[in-house]
């Protein structure tokens, strides 16, 4: 059966793909940023994933405001990039998993979990950002992908504690898949930031550093709150942390965390990154 190793969990603003585009990683600005991630590339050398299933919101790419699935499930051969704008750079297209992709959706329409089903599917900078800081520079990406898309666009969002359980069903759905492939868990979004309003610029540091601890010692602390609660905490867009949660779910319960790291902030919003393995 399928391994499922850890989880990589990180911020997907769009302003990263300038700074990549520009290489600004040693920028006084940006360092901080991306000193983030060698400890996490790293991990990845010595954790040699096959698949990574990807969480992630998106942002008007592949489904926009007149459709819009609570949640998403990528069945796709390959994923493509398109230009968004903002100087994003348009990344190699992604190989798929699509064995993977199946079960995953038999398992969770098996579990009473209702889905939209993507045979084509663009996507978008919370897939290729955390991609591309994972793997910089790859004209080949080493690793086949499953997107999960989860709606923090239009409400009605899916409660935290629904999204807790979409990912606990989705680790069982990995751990039951007939492979000996070796799975990490990628969830892009967040943390705390709200881009428009009369909050616009909002940043919760007390509560990003409360949410960042529960996911080693208490994972579910987060659920206890509404979805306006959290919105309220972490501001409207801060609400991509849901991301971190469904990834956290399908860990299990043994877990150790491998690296974090905190800053604040990068284009109006407090980034986090954090690795964590399954012991
Ligand atoms: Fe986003």
């Amino acid at each position: 059966m399928a391994h499922i190793i850890g989880s990589i969990t990180t911020s997907h603003v769009p302003a990263i793909g300038g700074a990549i585009g520009r290489g600004l990683q040693q920028d006084p600005y940006w360092k901080p940023f991306f000193d983030g991630y060698p400890p996490v590339r790293r991990w990845l050398e010595t954790a040699r994933p096959d698949v990574v299933v990807v969480f992630y919101n998106d942002h008007g790419l592949n489904f926009f405001l007149d459709k819009m699935p609570t949640f998403a499930v990528g069945a796709a051969p390959e994923y493509r990039n398109a230009d968004e704008g903002w100087g994003i750079p348009v990344l190699p297209p992604f190989p798929g998993e699509q064995d993977l992709s199946w079960h995953l959706i038999e398992s969770l329409v098996g579990e009473d979990f209702d889905l939209t089903t993507c045979q084509e599917m663009l996507v978008d900078h919370a897939l290729t950002l955390p991609m591309a800081l994972l793997w910089p520079g790859t004209d080949a990406w080493p690793v086949k992908v499953v997107p999960v898309v989860i709606n923090t666009v239009q409400y009605p969002l899916p409660s935290a504690a629904r999204v807790y359980k979409l990912g606990e069903a989705i680790g069982r759905a990995i751990r039951s898949w007939d492979s000996d492939q070796r799975v990490v868990v990628v969830g892009t979004g967040g943390l705390s930031h709200q881009l428009d309003g009369e909050r616009a610029g909002f940043i919760n540091k007390d509560f990003d550093l409360k949410f960042m601890d529960s996911l080693i010692g208490d994972p579910t602390w987060a659920t206890k709150y509404s979805i306006r609660d959290l919105v309220e905490l972490t501001g409207t867009q801060g609400i991509e942390l849901l991301m971190w949660l469904a990834t956290r779910g399908a860990l299990g319960d043994k877990v150790r965390q491998v690296h974090r790291n905190y800053h604040i902030p990068i284009s109006n919003t407090a980034a986090g990154t954090m690795a964590i393995e399954c012991r």
